[in-house]
């Protein structure tokens, strides 16, 4: 793979802070990326489940450029009119009638973080404890870190926020036992996006709602990655028939403008008042706009159901796979989030893949993620999977 200058200079002065690959983009449309030596690539990871509707789609690059000349910000003593547009489109997806936006996944969970501790506080007697899944991943600011149950991401940047304790993801009788006098909520991905791609039982989770309507505690879900169409319905919740007290997006919602959003069910987000809780910038003009044009393109082309008739497309096909290539040992995940298990390490894989012009992400030492644009053409697919199927042959040998 012919490198870069790009790389180098990017290597010189940019933070450590990720292992990033040695690839410098230069433009994007749909499922497609170039890199600045021309090279084209196909996305099958959507800037991580972000490019719901592909790269540079039309309709949002044109949302953009009207924003642009039309207004960007004010302070958040006063409402945009696409702010409004959003809150009202959104509420009505999900049946929530109260929305918060922020600039991001972690920041919406910080948002629920304290509206759950202040629901805590004023309506169950000072409660304040919430719990979290083990494997989970709930953003890198310090508050959604300590909800985030995976001590690699936590060692390095202690003491973390209290107050958060953790339970194992699909075993009920690990929640119940987390449950203290002073719990005040819980807080719950439906499928494990960082943590390797793991999709709750339904069973569980039913259990998991039950128990919180016994003990009154808020069930806050994470919907950051699953959210807007991914797993094939608009919120994952969705599959399971239970609407959460508070829900969190970004990622899909902005799509790549910086954007998120904490809503909540009117009783619960009536205990927040003004000064409670707020951000500058908060997505702002150019994020709504975006966002608003993409929940047109989704509703209008009901990407949840192509999402849904895909990614079970997809999963047939990689099962078809495991017999040839028996390196597959688990094909999981909903709609267009998913994971193959390997039996080899998946680094090498998503490298070859990257060399041969696709994008997939190991996910963890030994899972392959695919997210790829829920608008995907069939012919990219195909092509994608070619390169993938080859890369797992040649791994395997
Ligand atoms: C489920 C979940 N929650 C929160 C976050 C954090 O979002 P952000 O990176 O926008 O802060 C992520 C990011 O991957 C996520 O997958």
């Amino acid at each position: 793979m012919a490198i870069s200058p790009w790389v180098e200079r990017a290597n010189r002065v940019l933070m450590k802070n990720v292992g990033r690959l040695p690839v410098v983009f230069s433009h994007g449309t749909g499922a497609k990326l170039y890199d600045v030596n021309g090279r084209e690539y196909l996305d099958f990871l959507s800037g991580i489940a972000v490019h719901a509707v592909g790269h540079s789609h039309p309709a949002v690059v044109a949302a953009l450029k009207k924003q642009a000349e039309k207004i960007i910000h004010v302070s958040n003593f006063f409402c945009l009119e696409e702010q409004i547009l959003l809150a009202e489109k959104l509420t009505a997806l999900s049946g929530l009638e109260r929305v918060f936006f922020a600039n991001s996944g972690a920041e919406a969970n910080e948002a629920a973080i304290k509206l759950a501790r202040k629901y805590g506080q004023t309506r169950l007697g000072g409660k304040y404890e919430i719990i979290t899944a083990y494997h989970s991943f709930h953003g890198r600011t310090m508050g959604a870190l300590a909800a985030t149950g995976q001590p690699k991401y936590q060692e390095a940047f202690r003491p973390l926020p209290a107050g958060f304790r953790y339970a194992h993801f699909n075993d009920l009788a690990s929640w119940e036992a987390a449950i203290t006098p002073q719990t005040c909520a819980v807080l719950i991905e439906l499928v494990q996006g960082e943590g390797g791609v793991v999709p709750i039982d339904p069973d569980f989770f039913h259990g998991l709602a039950a128990l919180c309507r016994r003990h009154g505690l808020l069930l806050m879900v994470d919907e950051v990655q699953t959210g807007l169409g991914r797993t094939g319905k608009v919120f994952a919740w969705e599959h399971l028939g239970i609407k959460p007290d508070i829900m969190t997006l970004a990622k899909a919602l902005g799509g790549g403008l910086p954007l998120g959003a904490m809503l909540a069910k009117e009783e619960v987000a009536a205990v927040f008042e003004p000064g409670d809780h707020s951000t500058t910038v908060g997505g702002g003009g150019m994020a709504f706009a975006a966002a608003l044009a993409i929940l047109q393109i989704m509703v209008e082309e009901d990407l949840p159901g192509r999402a849904a008739h895909l990614g079970a497309e997809l999963k047939a096909e990689f099962q078809s796979w495991q017999q040839e290539l028996p390196v597959i040992k688990e094909v999981r995940g909903w709609g267009l989030l998913l994971a193959l298990e390997l039996a080899i390490p998946a680094q090498p894989v998503m490298r070859s893949c990257l060399e041969q012009g696709l994008i997939v992400n190991a996910v963890s030492p030994t899972a392959l993620r695919l997210a790829p644009p829920l608008n995907i053409d069939e012919d990219e697919l195909k092509r994608g999977l070619a390169i993938l199927k080859q890369a797992l042959a040649t791994a395997a040998e």
